[in-house]
């Protein structure tokens, strides 16, 4: 962990109207690994991977407290530009949300709303690279005309991968991407994500414990809003030093 932490939460405290949903929390994601978020329902998780690239902003009456570095740079401040923000550090749903737009628009949206597009020759070569990345290109490549809703779930998850991927992000938050596909697409998103680490800092929510041990280096475990552990993956799903953490992974509750 020697390199400067590409995402640091610092006593993050975050609030629903009067409810607290966030409690001083300190993680910090590291460039080039993959940090898991894992937990019970309503822990936080979704919460906690919105802020970073301030989703909740659009959420009325939520309130935030201590600071978010990117970069070593606060990125809470009004000032910041957050289409500039979510460009950089781009956002794949639980369940896929594809725009009703072809598979080609699909990817080519971002790169045209933030100027980005260039010649046809270059949004072409882009969209080509963000769906081999995304591991859909051999499946789409003939039919890129078609309707992103005639692909399949699975499908459909690749494809906002790859409309994530198109803006060259720098981090790439993933909430629970596997939880509404098949196990052969799942494994598809596990190999893309172990992938991806070569070049982005990812973060992951996952429900699934073997995922979280299958794809991270740290992993951070919270309970109703709280930092119980944080630690190297190995080190929490072999030996974790919470008692909490150990009930959590071994099904004990949760
Ligand atoms: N828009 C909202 N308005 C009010 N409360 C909210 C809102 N979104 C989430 N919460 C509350 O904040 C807490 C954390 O929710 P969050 O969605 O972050 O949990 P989670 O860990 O992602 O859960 P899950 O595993 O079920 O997705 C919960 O108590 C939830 O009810
Ligand atoms: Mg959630």
């Amino acid at each position: 962990m020697s390199d400067q932490p590409k995402i640091e939460a610092k006593n993050l405290d975050f609030y629903y109207g009067a409810k607290q949903a966030l409690k001083s929390l300190n993680i910090a994601c590291h460039p080039r690994k993959v940090t898991a978020i894992i937990g019970p329902s309503g822990c936080g998780k979704s919460t906690f991977i919105r802020t970073l690239n301030r989703m909740n902003d659009v959420v009325a009456g939520t309130r935030v407290a201590g600071d978010i570095l990117v970069d070593g740079s606060s990125i809470l401040g009004p000032k910041i530009d957050v289409v500039e923000l979510r460009k950089r550090i781009g956002m794949v749903f639980q369940k896929p949300n594809p725009f009703p737009k072809s598979i080609f628009d699909n990817i080519a949206y971002g790169l045209r709303i933030n100027g980005m597009a260039g010649s046809r020759e270059h949004l072409e070569e882009v969209v080509e690279k963000s769906l081999v990345e995304a591991a859909l290109w051999d499946e789409v490549k003939d039919r890129l005309k078609d309707n992103a809703f005639a692909l399949s779930g699975g499908q459909q998850q690749r494809l906002c991968i790859a409309r994530a991927l198109a803006v060259e992000p720098e981090v790439i938050l993933f909430d629970e991407p596997c939880s509404a596909i098949d196990p052969i697409a799942t494994a598809k998103i596990e190999d893309l994500i172990e992938r991806l680490k070569s070049t982005y800092t990812v973060v992951i929510v996952t429900h699934n414990m073997q995922q979280a041990a299958r794809v991270s280096d740290y992993t951070a475990f919270l309970m109703l809003g709280e930092l119980i552990e944080f630690d190297e993956t190995k080190k929490i799903f072999t030996a974790p030093s919470q008692k909490m953490t150990e009930d959590y992974i071994t099904g004990r509750f949760g």
